[in-house]
């Protein structure tokens, strides 16, 4: 695998294999890479020539600088697994090459960045079409993946995609979960053993309201989720939320597309979830 940190020495590299006609995937990351990041590249080895993946913790999505700070940076095993997954170029640039200075450039994406988690993390959203922004102009994808797990941030980027009509198809895969239903996060090495158990309360309450969505109503379902969900010891709830899957408004009994989104803090840690339910 390749590994570059300059935007000169990654453009070089892939210019002439775009130009033999070579398809390119690319994986966004932020490193602390998980069996959720190997399943995108995996995906992106499949539907591409070739796989480039990028590792940068980008300043300005934390909205919390602890968070920022203590975001798990385990740069060796990252690049091994990604060596063994197969992937063919990482790009890992220091802060300094993506953002020239203090840059407050802002892509209006509407109400997208102001609901559910945009509401919990004020300027997140921005912080992510910058960079993804950055990336994709600097990597120039033919297809790039991301994973359901931010299922929001997926609508993000389609909707930047579309209001600047860049030439990159998205492609939504798959939260990949560990044996017992918990979504894979690079933030679960943060829990303690009891918060990993509590934070089961949050894959086990989508399963049911998934399982309830064709005989209960759902301003029902979303109560019994919220008490559920209050109720677990240790568990804070942000939002539980159905809402529809193309706009992330309230879901009613008519919608088509029905998703669950759910966000709380287990312990010290803010965990996201989300199951498409109809
Ligand atoms: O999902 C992530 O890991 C990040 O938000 C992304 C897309 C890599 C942008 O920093």
């Amino acid at each position: 695998m390749k590994n570059f940190t300059t935007k000169q020495q990654i453009r070089q590299h892939l210019q002439p294999l775009r130009k033999d006609g070579a398809t390119i995937g690319f994986v966004p990351t932020m490193g602390a890479l998980h069996q959720g990041h190997l399943s995108l590249i995996a995906r992106a080895k499949q539907e591409c020539d070739m796989v480039v993946c990028s590792i940068f913790v980008n300043p300005t999505q934390f909205n919390d600088p602890k968070d920022l700070e203590k975001y798990p940076r385990p740069i060796e095993a990252d690049i091994q697994k990604l060596e063994q997954a197969g992937c063919d170029v990482l790009f890992n640039p220091d802060v300094n090459e993506i953002y020239a200075g203090n840059e407050q450039w802002h892509l209006d994406i509407g109400e997208l960045e102001r609901l559910l988690e945009g509401a919990f993390r004020p300027g997140h959203y921005q912080g992510v079409t910058q960079v993804v922004f950055k990336l994709f102009d600097i990597v120039e994808p033919d297809k790039a993946f991301f994973g359901q797990k931010d299922f929001q941030q997926v609508m993000v980027i389609n909707c930047m995609i579309e209001l600047l009509k860049l030439p990159v198809t998205l492609v939504m895969c798959p939260i990949e979960r560990e044996s017992d239903g918990l979504a894979m996060s690079s933030r679960n090495v943060h829990l303690t053993v009891d918060d990993r158990r509590h934070a089961l309360i949050l894959s086990r309450t989508l399963q049911q309201v998934k399982d309830g969505i064709n005989t209960t109503d759902i301003a029902t379902l979303k109560q019994q989720a919220e008490a559920a969900i209050s109720s677990e010891p240790g568990v804070e709830l942000d939002y539980f939320e159905l809402v529809d899957g193309n706009t992330l408004h309230a879901a009613n009994q008519n919608t088509a597309y029905v998703v669950a989104l759910v966000a709380a803090k287990v312990g010290n840690t803010r965990l996201i979830d989300n199951m498409i339910v109809r």
